[in-house]
């Protein structure tokens, strides 16, 4: 039997079982020959997952560290590829840096979805958003991982599970930059799925706040 996401979960618990799952409905939600920008290789997982996910997905991981590291690498990533039958691969790039500093440089076009699982302090986190939403399509997708471990850990856990320790930095980062500015369409354990909105939906907005401008309370007629 083909060796799969899941197997890499129940080895290093770096996801859920179900996080695995919604990383792939949500590439499977993609448009035809979606590009997925994967920050931070881990122990392949993630990238896995994307892979797996539909037949005409390009992947990008994007990783720090290249050899042997407990957090992950690059090598790492590329070993569960090749165990599970993927190596080489003409639908996987990679950028061995950091991420913040590649997504201000990347110039390989817009991307269908971002999965966010990198460096988990509160600037870190927002450095990796900041850096690559501007390139998202228009309806396109950002996915943040450990968001809210607090809330997920107070439920029961059953089989392997990531380590329970709370990533407060992004829970803070992605209040600050994404809760209320971009439509939630997905929360599955602690991965979180943002929709970059459309050009149309964007001047919508525009227009509904230029109008509210307009009226200004203080104008208005004591039964208004
Ligand atoms: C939690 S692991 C990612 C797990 C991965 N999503 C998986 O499913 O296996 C975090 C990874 O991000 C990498 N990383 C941390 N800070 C980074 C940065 N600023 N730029 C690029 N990679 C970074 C680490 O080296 C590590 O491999």
């Amino acid at each position: 039997m083909a060796y799969t996401a899941h197997d890499v979960v129940d080895w290093t618990g770096y996801l859920f079982h179900a996080e695995v799952d919604a990383l792939q409905d949500w590439a499977r939600s993609l448009p035809t020959d979606p590009v997925v920008v994967n920050i931070g290789a881990g122990n392949g997982t993630s990238g896995l997952a994307f892979l797996q996910a539909r037949d005409d997905l390009f992947l990008w991981t994007v990783e720090k560290q290249r050899e042997s590291s407990p957090f992950g690498c690059l090598e790492g990533e590329w070993a569960v590829l090749e165990k599970a039958g993927l190596w080489p691969c003409r639908r996987y790039g990679y950028l061995h840096g950091d991420s913040s500093a590649e997504g201000r440089n990347w110039k390989e076009g817009s991307i269908d979805l971002v999965f966010v699982d990198a460096d988990h302090s509160y600037a870190g986190c927002k450095a990796h958003m900041e850096a690559w939403l501007p390139h998202i399509k228009p309806g396109g997708l950002l996915v943040v991982h450990d968001y809210k471990k607090d809330e997920r850990y107070a439920q029961p856990i059953e089989g392997k599970a990531p380590h329970p320790k709370a990533w407060h930095g992004v829970d803070q980062a992605v209040d600050e930059l994404l809760i209320g500015s971009y439509e939630i369409v997905g929360r599955v354990d602690t991965a979180i799925a943002f929709r970059v909105p459309t050009q149309a939906e964007v001047k919508k907005t525009r227009v509904r706040r230029a109008v509210g401008k307009r009226v200004n309370p203080k104008e208005k007629s004591d039964d208004g």
